[in-house]
């Protein structure tokens, strides 16, 4: 029973390292690019109307600060352990060198649910922006091509659905990603360009139609109100600007993705831990003032109904710009696609991870001759994420992505304290300050978020955990390389 503590000696990694067959090709500025693809994305434009009306008030703003420092913790612990290990597993790997085998592999088997889960949900919103893109242009498409086929039956249709644009973009996604990583990356640097380009938009255009009335009381009295599914809850003071910071989450998922590209970095010790805390403020910085614009030209009471749904764009209709929402609605559609790339390129990463350990078949690390990229892995993954986000209604499970992600935050705070103690001596590329103080901080805030996350999702991943652990004693922990080590 001790071998499932077992842990991977800090000299194999360096081994792997060396022996890594990827193309390293990224420099700090296309990893922070990467950082930001997968950052900004649905999130800063939709949840944001949730948050305001039901949590914060115009403390919103206020909520990502507080979910910004929580990243920034662990933003702090993956750059360490980045800077030490810079291998593809990111918090798996961290996980397998310190706390041993069985968590390292339940933090593989969680990040899934950030990554390949959170690559299908964003596909299902892709599809939603999509359609209004093409609504701009009067094309409309039928409702059995955009909805999975339990959504089109509830709705009252009947016969064959299918989500296709969702699952057409996964293949797009798959095949760019195959192509390889120097053309991922151009692709995706083209595109965080644009969106970039369209938040500080929303900020400089946002900011002139600002009613300054709308931000007063800035932290609104906590009340009890009739929440988003009809219960009575406690809304805005203190509380609700947590309440807000967990609702939001989702929107800074992704900073963490940049280490899984330590393979393909040229200078993955100085560069990944530079690229994950850089993207990650320069982030924060622009959703704290999308939130303060956003709550200045549109009062939070207002933001009910569809303006719920496009809480951004409905803004700006208030405001007498609605041309700003087709600026908005473009973005969303052209930015949605990198935070796809991004994460099925950090699912296939983890999982190269792990097939090196030998806890995922060779299948995962077959890596092209030309393209240099684990193919195999990509169309797999494609193939799964296509089809999930075609046929399923996984758009109300997205949730389930802040739980992985959060697990894993925690976990790999937790896991740069161990080290220090462990390996006191190791030589340290990047140092978090203030250990433990900062990692205690990180665990306590990503554990907290996750007790805010709804009773469902936190019920259907922790089924998800425990169907990896049984998966783990079913094949992973005999095939792991340490046990033919012996
Ligand atoms: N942070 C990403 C988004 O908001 C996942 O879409």
């Amino acid at each position: 029973m001790s071998d499932i503590f077992r842990k991977k000696p800090i000299s194999a990694f360096e081994a792997d390292m060396q022996k890594s067959e990827l193309k390293r090709v990224l420099g700090k500025w296309s990893l922070t690019a990467i950082g930001i693809g997968a950052i900004i994305g649905g999130g800063i434009f939709v949840l944001t109307g949730t948050a305001a009306h039901y949590h914060a008030g115009p403390a919103l703003a206020l909520s990502f600060v507080v979910a910004g420092i929580a990243c920034i913790f662990a933003a702090l612990c993956y750059a360490e352990f980045a800077a030490m290990l810079p291998v593809e597993g990111s918090a798996y790997a961290y996980a397998y060198g310190t706390v041993g085998e069985i968590f390292a592999w339940i933090i593989g088997w969680g990040l899934i649910l950030e990554y390949a889960m959170g690559a299908m949900t964003v596909a299902v919103s892709w599809s939603g922006y999509f359609g209004k893109f093409l609504k701009m242009f009067g094309v409309v498409l039928p409702a059995f091509l955009v909805n999975d086929p339990m959504s089109f039956a509830n709705a009252g249709g009947s016969g064959f659905a299918m989500n296709l644009p969702a699952f057409i973009i996964v293949w797009v996604v798959t095949y760019v990603l195959v192509k390889g990583i120097e053309e991922a990356a151009g692709a995706n640097n083209i595109i965080v360009l644009i969106k970039v380009a369209a938040v500080l938009f929303v900020i400089l255009v946002g900011a002139f139609a600002v009613v300054p009335e709308n931000w007063i009381p800035f932290i609104p009295e906590a009340t009890m109100i009739e929440g988003e599914n009809g219960q009575p809850h406690q809304a805005y003071g203190i509380g609700g600007i947590f309440g807000g910071a967990a609702a939001i989450f989702f929107a800074y998922i992704g900073f963490d993705a940049v280490s899984t590209q330590a393979g393909e970095a040229i200078n993955p010790k100085k560069d990944i831990p530079f690229a994950i805390i850089s993207s990650l403020l320069i982030c924060t910085v622009l959703y704290i003032l999308v939130s303060l614009v956003l709550t200045g030209m549109i009062n939070y009471k207002d933001i009910v109904g569809d303006a719920l749904k496009a809480p951004v764009a409905a803004a700006f209709e208030k405001a007498g710009k609605p041309w700003a929402a087709y600026i908005i609605t473009t973005a969303a559609t052209v930015g949605l696609v990198s935070v796809m790339l991004v994460m099925m390129l950090g699912q296939t990463r983890i999982f190269l991870g792990m097939a090196k350990d030998g806890l995922l078949p060779e299948f995962f690390r077959a890596i092209h001759p030309t393209f240099k990229t684990p193919f195999k892995s990509t169309i797999l993954v494609g193939a799964v994420v296509s089809t999930v986000a075609a046929f399923t209604p996984i758009g109300v499970l997205g949730e389930m992505t802040s739980f992985g992600t959060l697990f894993a935050f925690a976990m790999v705070c937790a896991a740069v304290w161990l080290l220090r103690i462990r390996e006191p001596n190791m030589q340290r590329g990047f140092k978090v300050p203030a250990l433990p103080l900062v990692a205690l901080a990180g665990m306590a805030t990503n554990l907290f978020l996750i007790i805010n996350l709804s009773h469902l999702s936190k019920l259907l991943a922790l089924g998800w955990l425990v169907f990896g652990v049984l998966v783990y004693f079913a094949y992973g922990k005999s095939h792991s390389k340490l046990e033919k080590q012996g």
